[in-house]
């Protein structure tokens, strides 16, 4: 079963940070997820619309310019950082799940994307963009149907996975509250991966094993790959 770092290394380091990636790829993860806001003409990686739960900072993260945006510090010591630096952090090293919190300029995301493969030794395999916000992933797709997309619910709907299919989507990443083996059985019929968020026990992971589930969202990476050990190179399918 795949582990995918959720925020990066999020239970031992500050989420969304530069150390957190780091330490999830030193700790063995073959995929990472982050989450990402645009503003003020960069994509910061973040999870909130807001900075008070996690930074220095009171209000919202729209109030500052980027100027002011990159002398905030997480957990007292690291920058929030901007993709252009995760990408160049992990270089290809590992696979990346671009979570969209807030995008206007889809054109931004295309130049994030094409700089991955093109500067940072990414293959497009090992990117995926995902969103609870199935209209921007209808965007992305008509748009530049070549990158790979994850539709994210936190229901289960009428249709079940369907919608993920109508998307055109790689893959169906679901919240543990609502998956069941029903859901996860018509996921594979429709050929969808299935990825679960966010699932930090071992009890957990290993029914979600049982009944086919490929990969977990965690935030204890290290300890996860102890009872998964993980291949070696890793691409979204
Ligand atoms: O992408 C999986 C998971 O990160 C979705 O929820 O709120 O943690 O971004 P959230
Ligand atoms: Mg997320």
């Amino acid at each position: 079963m795949l582990i995918i770092a959720h925020r990066g290394a999020r239970s031992t380091h500050p989420e969304n940070t530069l150390v957190a990636i780091q330490a999830a790829m030193d700790m063995g993860a073959k995929a990472i997820e982050i989450d990402v806001h645009e503003h003020d003409g960069q994509l910061w990686v973040f999870h909130d619309k807001w900075l008070n739960r996690t930074t220095d900072h009171i209000g919202k993260l729209s109030w500052l310019s980027a100027e002011k945006l990159k002398q905030v510090k997480v957990a007292k010591t690291e920058a929030i950082p901007t993709l252009i630096e995760v990408l160049r952090q992990i270089d290809g090293k590992c696979a990346l799940n671009i979570e969209l919190k807030g995008i206007n300029n889809h054109d931004l995301l295309y130049q994030h994307l094409h700089f991955a493969l093109e500067v940072c030794h990414f293959q497009l395999e090992q990117l995926i963009v995902s969103s609870f916000n199935h209209d921007w992933l209808k965007q992305l797709k008509e748009e530049q149907p070549q990158w790979l997309i994850g539709a994210l619910s936190a229901s289960k709907g009428i249709d079940k996975s369907l919608f993920a299919k109508t998307l055109g989507a790689t893959s169906i990443n679901l919240d543990l509250d609502i998956i069941d083996e029903d859901y996860v059985r018509h996921a594979k019929q429709l050929e969808l991966s299935v990825y679960v968020y966010t699932v930090n026990q071992p009890e957990d992971w290993q029914w979600l094993n049982e009944i086919g589930v490929d990969g977990v969202f965690c935030d204890c990476p290290a300890q996860a790959i102890e009872y998964y050990p993980q291949p070696p190179h890793f691409v979204w399918q």
